[in-house]
């Protein structure tokens, strides 16, 4: 192989595994709050010598919940185990990872709230005590015993708050929402990522891919490279904003953001049940899709731009939807 061709291949391989994750802190762009809140209670923690307090991290998917996680390991120095709810079925397969870990480490929960009772259970002594409560033999010959866990910080990470039972919330001494990003920190990170893969951007594309991210960075990563690929393939590689603009038409996404399933649901919340109140069961089989992602998904983002609203009677579509489909509003009927 000459020198040209394995430098190109070293090339693509370190594109390939530099992640977009920032690692620290400081490269993380956007969620300031949530920023300047963790770096005290990293720095305090850390000059207690002390594990840091357990934290949930909440909010719609792609916002950075993950990343977060692995930044605060980075920062305090210790090891991240990442597990999710639906993936520990027992109480032994927690049992195993938390006897696993090593003084300060972290534990990710990804998906937290569907920890199956009984291992949520686990966690609570966990939690609070270090330990666990392990049941040895069987029947009458079995018995409690308890076994101490090094201290370790525990972060949780949900996208339905709501779902988590009191005592598991209560466990946690850090709480933080996750909030979609502005334009600016979308930009930002559009730009960021296009350095990362050595890519020019002009600076209109950038705003444009920002602005349909739907206030989301795993959107504006994954727009970035759709761009790109009708950049490479139509353009010569370079991104200007009539690529931006033809790439981003083409996969239907609108000028605000919102995607084919968005429109789906606004479509049919106004065409199928004259703009609601409509029950969220109903609109969501009319567009066959699982209520869960309904909620979790499609509607923070309507409910953040004030297309919808969530009433008892169920959901109805604002004089703002309208507008935006460009289609007559007839008043609040409902
Ligand atoms: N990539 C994805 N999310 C990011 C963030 N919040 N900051 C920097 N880069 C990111």
């Amino acid at each position: 192989m000459n020198q040209r061709l394995v430098s190109a291949d070293l090339i693509k391989e370190d594109i390939d595994q530099i992640s977009l994750r920032p690692k620290y802190l400081s490269e993380y762009i956007g969620q300031t709050h949530v920023k300047e809140m963790m770096a005290i209670f990293i720095k305090a923690a850390l000059s207690r010598n002390e594990s840091l307090d357990h934290v949930l991290l909440y909010g719609p998917p792609g916002l950075g919940k993950t990343t977060l996680a692995n930044i605060v390991a980075n920062e305090i120095g210790v090891n991240i185990k990442v597990t999710s709810g639906p993936s520990i079925e027992r109480s032994g397969d927690l049992a195993v990872l938390l006897t696993s870990l090593e003084p300060g480490d972290i534990l990710f929960i990804d998906e937290i709230h569907r920890l199956p009772r009984v291992v949520e259970e686990v966690l609570y002594p966990a939690m609070e005590d270090f330990a666990i409560d392990l049941i040895v033999g069987r029947d009458q010959t079995s018995k409690s015993i308890r076994v101490d866990l090094p201290p370790f910080t525990l972060i949780g990470a949900t996208t339905r708050f709501g779902d988590l039972t009191a005592p598991l919330r209560e466990r946690f001494g850090v709480v933080h929402k996750l909030e979609y990003y502005e334009q600016e920190a979308l930009e930002q990170i559009c730009a960021r990522t296009a350095k990362i893969y050595a890519t020019s951007m002009s600076p209109e594309s950038i705003v444009e891919v920002a602005r349909r991210s739907r206030g989301t960075p795993r959107i504006t990563n994954r727009l970035f490279r759709r761009v790109r690929d009708f950049a490479d393939v139509l353009n010569d590689g370079i991104i200007d904003i009539e690529i931006a603009q033809l790439a981003l038409n083409k996969l239907q996404i609108d000028a605000i953001g919102l995607d084919q399933k968005d429109h789906d649901y606004l479509n049919g919340l106004i065409e199928l049940y004259g703009g609601g109140p409509v029950g969220v069961e109903s609109l969501a089989s009319s567009i066959s899709e699982e209520v869960t992602t309904i909620e979790d998904v499609y509607e923070p983002f309507l409910l953040k731009l004030g297309f919808i609203q969530r009433t008892p009677r169920g959901r109805v579509a604002t004089e703002r939807a309208y507008k935006h489909l460009k289609k007559v509003y007839q008043g609040g009927l409902f």
